[in-house]
């Protein structure tokens, strides 16, 4: 079955370039915290490559074949690691590797791609069965608040608007990417089309793929009630990677837990 990833595999690392000190912090505590690292959602490796390349021992999970397919051809770019990198094809709402793991992550607003309470449940439920003991999992998302809600409500769309624009210098193009986006309040859903036209020196666009996204929200409250509901004890919340405390002007949250004994 064709992940929706998959078609995004080509464009990923162009278009979404991660938060300011994302890849940093996540990298430092699992370096300090040592042991072994799995990283859930790891997509074409831009956080758990330079974790392996930095001494981590990694085991990288993904459900888009595309995307795994470009982070293999990224760690082979790279040449021999420091650490160890160990790809796998699989669903983070349900996994089972033999080993635990001192720190389970997953950057990116990754967790927002679980659209039920269910497919929440069980990843979590995953996630605590194979932390090691005094183990830690990482996450941020989104800090879905009201305010921020309803500024996302009224860019609701049924056109295209553009949301960026990048130059591709090593096949002589510029991508421009277009997004419009339908929003559910009632489910708490992110319904996301996205149109990539790739333009090349000329000003011509040479190719159109239209590609999708669903996601959901969850807001601070309702994350802290799915950790606890699934067996952690939150050891902090920040609103930034620099370890701030979440206020009413955050964008993110970050989530870090520890399994309940
Ligand atoms: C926003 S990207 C984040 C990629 C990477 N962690 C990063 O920081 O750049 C989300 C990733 O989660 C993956 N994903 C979505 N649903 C998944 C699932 N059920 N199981 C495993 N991976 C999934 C996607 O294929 C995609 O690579």
């Amino acid at each position: 079955m064709r992940a929706e990833y998959d078609p995004w595999a080509a464009y990923y690392d162009w278009i979404h370039q991660g938060l300011p000190g994302e890849a940093e912090f996540y990298i430092l505590r699992a370096l300090r915290r040592g042991g072994h690292t799995l990283e859930l959602g790891c997509g074409t490796g831009r956080v758990c490559l330079p974790l392996a390349m930095s001494g981590g021992d990694v085991v990288g999970l993904d459900l888009s074949v595309g995307m795994l397919a470009e982070c293999q051809e990224k760690r082979r770019l790279a040449g021999p690691l420091t650490g160890r990198l160990h790809l796998v094809q699989g669903d983070m709402r349900r996994f089972s590797f033999a080993r635990r793991f001192h720190t389970i992550m997953m950057p990116y607003r990754t967790f927002m791609h679980l659209l039920t309470v269910q497919d929440q449940c069980e990843c979590l439920t995953s996630v605590r069965d194979h932390l090691a003991s005094g183990g830690e999992f990482i996450l941020n998302l989104w800090a879905a608040r009201p305010s921020v809600t309803t500024e996302q409500v009224r860019k609701t769309s049924t056109r295209f608007r553009l949301a960026g624009q990048y130059p591709v210098p090593s096949e002589g193009l510029l991508l421009r990417h277009f997004h419009r986006v339908r929003i559910d309040e009632a489910a708490q859903r992110l319904d996301e089309d996205h149109r990539i036209e790739e333009v090349n020196l000329m000003g011509s666009v040479q190719r159109r793929r239209l590609l999708h996204l669903d996601r959901v929200w969850v807001t601070p409250r309702e994350m802290e009630h799915l950790l606890c509901r699934c067996g952690f004890e939150v050891s902090a919340v920040y609103g930034d990677f620099e370890e701030r405390q979440i206020t009413n002007d955050s964008t993110e949250m970050i989530w870090v837990a520890m399994r309940k004994n």
